[in-house]
């Protein structure tokens, strides 16, 4: 019960991460857990099962995390001793909208960042992404690597990283930043934005061919959610964390191709895969240095690649079912 009776915020809740934190923070003892969510790409469902397990522990606001006004009746009303901030606009919202993309990580960190300064609540945990790093200039990457963020959504976060970061120099404010590098599992978005494994998924159970941009062989460190959401939970509640930067990711490099394939292994997809042009300012190459929070916390990624693949595909298969 590490979070036995605190009030918590987390903006992004009805989210994929946002929402599998909900329920561990819930199961963890927390006494109020509040979702700040635009439901943009968050949906009712995701908080199904909290709000059947913990009726009035959970409350759901359905307003934008970047609102200045909105979150602080929020936090007036739920008096959070910890806000996580995770809503956010998926990254290939940038190809739609880049403004909007890159805008709405900066204003949600500049409305936390404000409200912490005032005192209105004591700490906040700031996701951000391996997205601000653009492809590797160096493998593996530690949190000093150059942010050279390639779309509008990164650029958006690094903005967001930078403000709190002058926040905590500044006013000496209570914030530690967490980079998460690619997650999946249970509960991903397969609608629109979706990410590689959700959209595999989809396209294979359709009876479709998966399709790859580019030749695949770019990577990413690939992290399952569940192992995210522990280290979080790990993270936020550890002492002198800040003005820390934390990388979270499986500190493994894998191509994209492997992850599709390992999927229609997985699905028993015989099929062929379909190639499509690479997407513009797709990251090359990403693989994390874990270092830091390993030292903080032990392990940050238990769960193997394959074994994680398989209960993401278990979940998916019987989804519709429950
Ligand atoms: N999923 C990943 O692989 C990954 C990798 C690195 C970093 N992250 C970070 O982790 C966090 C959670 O990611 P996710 O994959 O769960 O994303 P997600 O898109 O599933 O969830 C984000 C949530 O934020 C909500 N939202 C969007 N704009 C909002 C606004 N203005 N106000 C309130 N809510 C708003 C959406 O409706 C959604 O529910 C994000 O900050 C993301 O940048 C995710």
């Amino acid at each position: 019960m590490r979070f036995k009776g605190k009030s918590c915020v987390v903006t992004g809740g009805a989210g994929f991460i946002g929402g599998h934190l909900v329920d561990a923070l819930l199961a963890e003892g927390a006494s109020r857990v509040a979702v700040v969510d635009n439901f943009f790409l968050g949906k009712e469902e995701t908080l199904s099962s909290a709000k059947l397990g913990y009726g009035d522990k959970l409350r759901i606001y359905r307003e934008n995390a970047g609102d200045y006004s909105a979150v602080r009746a929020v936090i007036n009303a739920e008096q959070p001793d910890i806000v996580f901030n995770l809503a956010t606009k998926a990254l290939l919202y940038s190809f739609f909208n880049p403004p909007g993309a890159c805008k709405v990580n900066l204003d949600i960190a500049l409305a936390l960042g404000e409200l912490l300064r005032e005192e209105t609540y004591g700490k906040l945990v700031h996701l951000s992404s391996s997205e601000v790093y653009g492809t590797a200039q160096s493998v593996p990457m530690d949190e000093y690597h150059p942010l050279l963020a390639e779309t509008s959504y990164a650029a958006g976060k690094a903005a967001g990283d930078l403000l709190l970061a002058s926040y905590v120099k500044m006013f000496d404010l209570d914030i530690t930043t967490i980079r998460p590098f690619n997650n999946y599992g249970p509960r991903q978005n397969d609608g629109q934005l979706a990410a590689v494994v959700p959209l595999t998924m989809k396209r294979v159970l359709a009876g479709e061919a998966p399709v790859l941009s580019g030749d695949g062989l770019q990577t990413r460190d690939f992290i399952f959610v569940c192992d995210t959401i522990e280290a979080i939970l790990k993270l936020a509640i550890a002492d002198g964390l800040k003005g820390r930067v934390l990388n979270l990711g499986s500190g493994r490099e894998t191509p994209i191709k492997t992850i599709v394939e390992t999927l229609c292994q997985i699905m028993s997809f015989s099929g062929s895969i379909q190639y499509v042009p690479e997407r513009k300012a797709d990251v090359i190459r990403h693989c994390a240095d874990v270092t830091q929070a390993t030292s903080l916390i032990g392990e940050v990624a238990p769960t193997s690649l394959e074994e994680g693949l398989r209960q993401t595909v278990e979940w998916y298969l019987t989804k519709d079912e429950t």
